[in-house]
Parts: structure tokens; C-alpha cells; sequence
């Protein structure tokens, strides 16, 4: 620890040892607890390193009417002497549980007002109310933790990008929409009227111009800023580690990220994971698991019944498999302890999710149990048990649509059963890359080919065909998060023109969008290659956490609005008048406040 000694303090609360008992210290803090005992007493004062606990005895006649006096969670300066804890009073939970400060003086330096809620690991507050009161939800040691946690890992990847010759260049918060496919934030220029700047979706196209400019190896723990429906794993903020590689190969940038994720995991979780993380196509991922980001910490693979229902005469079934669809289905060990009402809820999980129904197996000693169960023949029931490898006590998954919609419920079920069934092993780390993603993918909203990664992602092959096209794309999958991804670049014009033409994108458009960048090409460009990790996502994996609100020192609340600074919030007539903008739409009053 390291020395927490100031013109004010000799030592921090949570420093005190044995070793320390006989001292004379000064210590400042936060009033967390104070009791009375028989005359006696005892207040535990805290700061960022741990808790202390102050003796005030009556002789010293000053410091212990102060004490009596002392209101939670103000800030005081005591002195005092360190003693090593009476016997039977040592307290084994706490790291400074051998010693206590006997004060005899005391000086007080902010009264606190009385919190508006208790600050403490367990607390009841909602989450709205630690929002808005964010700097007494931050001086709870497991936020304190939290922050800590936060801290050392980009300490780990600044030293482990240093020492593998990487430069850490910032690029700038303003400046034009770069096509990472969520909507910009928009900022007005008072300078140009009816222009507006765009914050960071990434720094792709620049850190994709520091290759052009000679710059070899690019990182930056870097803010992005995409305003998309926030989730507990999306927010409109978040911080990425981005990476960026000249004369590169797939090989060399998954082997800058894995020694990294392997000692992150190692150094804050005591955990060995090994490398080479495992690989999967994305085809193989979709066919396996029916997600581009499964959670390998279990099995429940699901099967492609196609065969097994090729001639069915039940008509869900058949109908889908004549429509081009897939019949597919997980067996999820032990799930026949599930109730009805359970069963019908799974239902309503798979018709959330957008498939048409879900069917379900109870599997049971010398036979199933299923609503459908009569229109099944025994040797379609026996082929579902044999592709799904279900024994009796589980319970068998079956999802008939198009592909892209079972495969979404598959997955969702997956999660789901793994979760409620305990499947999931505590302590694991399953790591593995995605690669081979398509190239293209067709959006319903435009009615066009868009870029599934963006627009300068290599091709895999020379096949530019939008409906088989692969890239050279891949994402790190953690324990079922995408916790970052990336792509070899374009560096090859016929290529981009190629690419642009496929997305529907004219040489005007194509200009006017990413001119900056296909001029720069045009004097020298390295191949290149790079990769962006989302470090929210690994901080809460790491944390233990499942928002990334809970591991974000000032976050947003799900809802995108800032309880703490009332953003966002309406602006003057007159800076709306210096940016030439007028407001047409009121704003829709907020639920929260
Ligand atoms: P991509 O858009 O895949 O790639 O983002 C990279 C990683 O950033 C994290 N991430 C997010 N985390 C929290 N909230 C969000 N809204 C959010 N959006 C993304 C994810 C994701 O895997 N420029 C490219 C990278 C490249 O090609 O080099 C990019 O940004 O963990």
C-alpha cells in the first residue's frame, strides 16, 4: 500500500496494522458508525483505503463529547494513539481488525447532513436514488473496489501494449459520422450554422489514417459514443481498447489480445485460462448454438431435427421445412423437474423472442411427455432423442421457423436454462474467437446490403456475392458476451470500389462519406488491421456485475437520462440562438424525475 501520509494525516484509515500499535497518528475520515458502551465510545472512521475503529474514552473529556456529537458520514481529523485490540475484541473480517486509535483529540471539518440512504455494501437504495446520489453510493468499499478494479485493468493494458511497442495517440471528440451503424450524437457548430459534428462511434477511420500515416501500432483507452437504445450491456457511453496494425495477419492481432485477456484474468480473478483461445466460424457458431456470441461455460448444443421431420405429417413441422425453415432444438439436462406454469412461461420466452412456437419434451423413463405428443411417430420421438442426445429427467426444446428466428429463440432458451437449471460452472473463463462473419447482410429497414463490421472490412475471398460473402471479421466472445471485435482492412481501391457497389453506395456518395479516407489511400497505405475491445463489458465481467452501470463511475441510467446532473437537459433561448437552431418538438417531460 502506499503511503497515504499528507500535511493533514499521517496514515489512511485502512493502513493500520500490529505493526503500527505504540504510534501517535492523525487521521482523517468519513463518520461511518458510532456506538456507546457503558461510557466508552467507538466510531469507525473511513476513507478510500478501509475502515479504522476510534476508542473515546470519557478522561479525555473534549474528543469524547465530540464523538457523542460526531453525525454519519461528516469528515473529521482525529489523533491518537495506535493499540494492538484488547483480547477477544480482535475483529478477523476487517484488515485493521488487530488494532483501534485511542483519540484524544478531535477536530471536525465537515458536518454531513443526514445521507439519504445508508452507506453500506448491503444496501436497499434503489438504483434511481444511488444515481443521483452517486458520490455516497462511490464511498461504499464495494464501489470503492469497483473503481479500483477499473483502474488496475487499464493499468495491465497500458503496460502490456507499451511493452509490445504500441503508441497511445488520442483522436479527437468532434468530428464527422463514421459508419460504425448505430445513429451519432450530433453536435452543432456555432461557427458554421446548420453544421454539426459527430461524436465518436470509434476512432475507426482515424486510427485506420495513423497506419497510412507510418504510425505502425495505434492503441487508446478511448470514449465511444453511440446513441442506441441502451441496455444493461450498451450504453450510449463507453470505453473501448482500441487497437490498430500495420503488415498484420489475424494471427498477429489475436496474438497481441490474448496474452492480455489471459493475464487480466489471471491477475484479477487468480484464474489460468490458456491460449490459443479456441476459434469457431460464425456458421458453425449459428448451427451450434444459434448466436454469434454463445456462452461455452456449457453444453446444450442444439441439433438440426431437418432430418428426422423430412416426411412428418405434423403440421408446424412440416409447414416450416417446406418454407425453407429448419426444425431445431436443445435438450436441457435434468429440465423435467420444470412445472407447467414454467413450461408455459419458456413458451411465451420463445414467442418474445419472434419464432412462431415452441414444443416441448418432458423426457421420461420408457417414453415423453408433450402436448404434440400424439402427433409425433415413435420413430420421430426416438430421432429427437438421438440428435439431441436427451436421456430421461431432461427436457427437449424444439423451435420450427426461418433460420434466423429459431436460432434466436434457441439461444435465448439456451441462456435461459443454463441459467435456471445451474449450468453454469462459477469460476470460468470461456474464451473464443468468431471468424469468417459475413460480409454483408441484408436490412429490412433500408431495403439494401449493408456492411456487417463496416464498409472497409477485407473480404475473405474474392467472392463478393452479398448473400455468401464472408470477411475477415472476428469478435472475442466471453462467457457470452461480444467483448470485442474487429477486422483485417480493405487496403486494395478495386476492392473498396467493389465493396461500395454491392452497399449501393454511388463514387458521389462514396466522396462525399469517406473522401478523407480513400484520398489518404491513394499516398502509400500498409495493409492494416485492427481490433476494438469494449472494456465495460470486461470490467463487469471481471467485477462479477451484469450492468455497466455498476462498474461506470458516473452512468446513465437505463433509461439514458442522468439522475445526478439532470442531463439531458433544455438549453437558454440564447445558446440556441447562437447555433441558428429552433425547437419544433417540446421536450417529453421524464418519468423518473
Ligand atoms: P464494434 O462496434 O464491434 O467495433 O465495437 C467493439 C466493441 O465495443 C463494445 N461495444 C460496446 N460496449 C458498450 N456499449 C456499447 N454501446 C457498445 N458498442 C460496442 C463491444 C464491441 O465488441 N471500430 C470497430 C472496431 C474495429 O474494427 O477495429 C468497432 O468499434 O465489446
Amino acid at each position: 500500500m502506499p503511503d497515504g501520509a499528507t500535511s493533514m494525516r499521517t496514515h489512511t484509515c485502512g493502513e493500520l496494522r500490529a505493526e503500527h500499535a505504540g504510534a501517535r497518528v492523525t487521521l482523517c475520515g468519513w463518520v461511518a458508525r458510532q456506538r456507546d458502551h457503558g461510557g466508552v465510545t467507538f466510531v469507525d472512521l473511513r476513507d478510500r483505503e478501509g475502515f479504522v475503529q476510534l476508542v473515546f474514552h470519557p478522561d479525555q473529556a473534549e474528543a469524547h463529547a465530540a464523538a457523542q456529537r460526531f453525525k454519519v458520514e461528516s469528515v473529521v481529523a482525529v489523533s491518537g494513539e495506535v493499540r494492538a485490540r484488547p483480547e477477544g475484541t480482535v475483529n478477523p473480517s476487517l484488515p485493521t481488525g488487530e488494532v483501534e486509535v485511542v483519540v484524544d483529540a478531535v477536530q471536525t471539518l465537515s458536518v454531513a447532513e443526514t445521507p439519504p440512504f445508508p452507506i453500506e455494501d448491503r444496501t436497499e437504495a434503489s438504483e434511481e436514488l444511488r444515481l443521483r446520489y452517486r458520490y455516497l453510493d462511490l464511498r461504499r468499499p464495494e464501489m470503492t473496489a469497483i473503481l479500483r478494479l477499473r483502474h488496475r485493468i487499464n493499468h495491465i493494458i497500458r503496460e502490456h501494449m507499451d511493452a509490445l511497442g504500441f503508441l497511445e495517440v488520442e483522436t479527437p471528440m468532434l468530428t464527422r459520422s463514421t459508419p460504425e451503424g448505430a445513429r451519432d450524437f450530433l453536435v452543432p457548430s456555432r461557427l458554421w450554422p446548420g453544421t454539426f459534428y459527430a461524436l465518436p462511434q470509434s476512432p475507426q477511420q482515424l486510427k485506420q489514417l495513423l497506419m497510412v500515416a507510418g504510425q505502425d501500432r495505434y492503441y487508446q483507452i478511448v470514449r465511444c459514443l453511440r446513441d442506441e437504445t441502451p441496455r444493461a450491456d450498451r450504453s450510449f457511453e463507453f470505453t473501448q481498447l482500441d487497437v490498430e496494425m500495420s503488415f498484420v495477419d489475424e494471427e498477429d492481432l489475436f496474438a497481441v489480445i490474448e496474452p492480455l485477456y489471459a493475464r487480466i484474468v489471471r491477475e484479477i480473478r487468480g484464474a489460468e485460462v490458456s491460449t490459443p483461445f479456441p476459434r469457431m466460424t460464425y456458421d458453425e457458431m449459428m448451427a451450434r448454438y444459434g448466436s454469434d456470441k454463445p456462452d461455452l461455460r456449457y453444453g446444450m448444443e442444439l441439433a438440426d431435427l431437418g432430418a428426422v421431420f423430412a416426411g412428418t405429417g405434423f403440421r408446424a413441422f412440416a409447414s416450416a421445412l417446406a418454407e425453407g425453415g429448419v426444425v431445431k432444438a436443445l435438450a436441457a439436462p435434468g429440465g423435467a423437474r420444470l412445472s407447467r406454469r414454467e413450461l408455459d412461461d419458456l413458451v411465451q420466452v420463445t414467442k418474445e423472442r419472434g419464432a412462431a412456437g415452441l414444443v416441448w419434451l418432458v423426457v421420461e423413463e420408457g417414453g415423453v411427455r408433450s402436448p404434440v405428443e400424439k402427433h409425433l411417430s415413435p420413430d420421430e420421438v426416438e430421432g429427437v432423442l438421438k440428435a439431441t442426445g436427451a436421456a430421461p429427467g431432461d427436457l427437449v426444446l424444439i423451435v420450427a421457423d426461418r433460420p434466423d428466428r429459431a436460432n434466436v429463440a434457441l439461444d435465448a432458451l439456451r441462456r435461459q436454462m443454463a441459467a435456471r437449471l445451474d449450468l453454469v460452472p462459477s469460476g470460468a473463463w470461456a474464451f473464443c474467437w468468431m471468424v469468417e462473419p459475413p460480409l454483408f447482410e441484408w436490412s429490412e429497414d433500408e431495403g439494401k446490403w449493408v456492411s456487417v463490421h463496416h464498409p472497409f472490412t477485407a473480404p475473405a475471398s474474392d467472392d463478393l456475392d452479398p448473400r455468401t460473402a464472408k470477411s475477415r471479421g472476428y469478435d472475442l466472445v466471453l462467457n457470452g458476451y461480444e467483448i470485442g471485435g474487429g477486422s483485417i482492412r480493405i487496403h486494395d481501391p478495386e476492392v473498396q470500389r467493389r465493396v461500395f457497389e454491392v452497399l449501393g453506395l454511388s463514387p458521389q456518395e462514396t466522396e462525399e462519406k469517406f473522401g478523407h479516407l480513400l484520398r489518404a489511400f491513394r499516398y502509400g497505405v500498409p495493409p492494416h488491421g485492427g481490433i476494438a475491445m469494449g472494456l465495460d463489458r470486461i470490467v463487469m465481467l471481471m467485477a462479477g456485475k451484469d450492468a455497466i452501470r455498476d462498474v461506470t463511475a458516473f452512468p446513465k441510467a437505463q433509461s439514458g437520462a442522468d439522475p445526478l446532473t439532470g442531463a439531458p437537459a433544455p438549453v437558454s433561448e440564447e445558446q440556441l440562438r447562437e447555433l441558428g437552431i429552433r425547437i419544433v418538438a417540446r421536450p417529453r417531460a421524464r418519468e423518473a424525475e
